[in-house]
């Protein structure tokens, strides 16, 4: 199976990590937009053109299976992106992170004790959406459901700055509030978050901190699983991972290195 991966830049880097430890057999694409990220402070509208583009040029790599290993695309764009795509199975963030952030949270309610805060981490355009929010309120009508934009964190990350004051400071001041509400659950709902989860933990002390990238590679690898069992020969593709960035510049080291990692898995 050929296999797209996109993100706006590098945050879906721990999705296709995850999923080329479960389906190590795969040729992968992975697509980020390193020119045009961050896409959570644009309006839905450029998201949708922007994704349309990236996603046109997955397709003429041929590929069986698309992963939107990001949050603001799944919301935003999955509908003009399986339009483009055709038959081609697409698998978004929304529905993964949703399932698993639902499971932890009902795990972890101590029965007779009042449940703590659902919380919701993700771009202006994610949180702007309501889409996580909206979910967690039908499911949890009595669950106080908090929803936080970052918009700082992305650009912390695509410039490498996974530690250091600076970032802890400005990771601190974006959740201030929050940590002032008793302990509860918080959803990394932008894939980029992972990488900076141990900051977040920080300011978000005695927190579960879920996140979703393992979840997305797991219906990932159903599909993968199907597609593969319906190709009569699999025709000798090799496993490797084409890597494209729009604007190969900018990859910082430490997502150079992640990549390195990822194609020596797969030798
Ligand atoms: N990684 C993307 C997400 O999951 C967002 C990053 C960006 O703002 O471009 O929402």
């Amino acid at each position: 199976v050929k296999i797209g991966v996109f993100d706006s830049g590098i945050g879906g880097l721990n999705v296709l990590s995850e999923l080329v430890g479960l389906v190590p057999d795969a040729h992968y694409v992975y697509l980020g937009d390193s020119a045009n990220v961050p896409y959570g402070g644009r309006p839905a509208e450029q998201i949708r053109e922007l994704s349309q583009k990236n996603f046109a040029r997955l397709k003429g790599e041929g590929i069986d299976l698309a992963v939107v290993a990001c949050n603001s695309v799944s919301i935003h764009a999955l509908e003009v992106i399986q339009r483009e795509l055709g038959n081609t199975p697409v698998v978004g963030m929304v529905e993964p992170a949703v399932s698993l952030a639902t499971q932890v949270y009902e795990g972890s309610r101590a029965p007779g004790e009042p449940d703590g805060p659902l919380l919701i981490l993700g771009t202006q355009a994610t949180i702007r959406s309501g889409t996580y929010g909206d979910r967690f309120r039908a499911h949890f009508p009595a669950t106080r459901v908090l929803e936080q934009a970052c918009p700082l964190f992305v650009p912390f990350i695509e410039l490498g700055q996974l530690r250091g004051p600076a970032l802890d400071e400005a990771v601190r001041a974006c959740l201030q509030d929050i940590a002032l509400e008793p302990v509860g659950l918080a959803l990394l709902a932008c894939t980029h978050y992972a990488w900076i989860r141990e900051s977040i933990e920080r300011a978000l002390p005695g927190w579960v901190v879920v996140d979703p990238s393992r979840a997305a590679a797991l219906a990932a690898r159903t599909l993968a699983w199907q597609i593969r069992g319906s190709q009569a020969t699999e025709g000798g593709r090799p496993s490797r991972i084409d890597w494209i960035f729009t604007a190969p510049e900018k990859v910082p080291d430490f997502a150079r290195a992640a990549m390195k990692a990822m194609d020596s898995k797969l030798e």
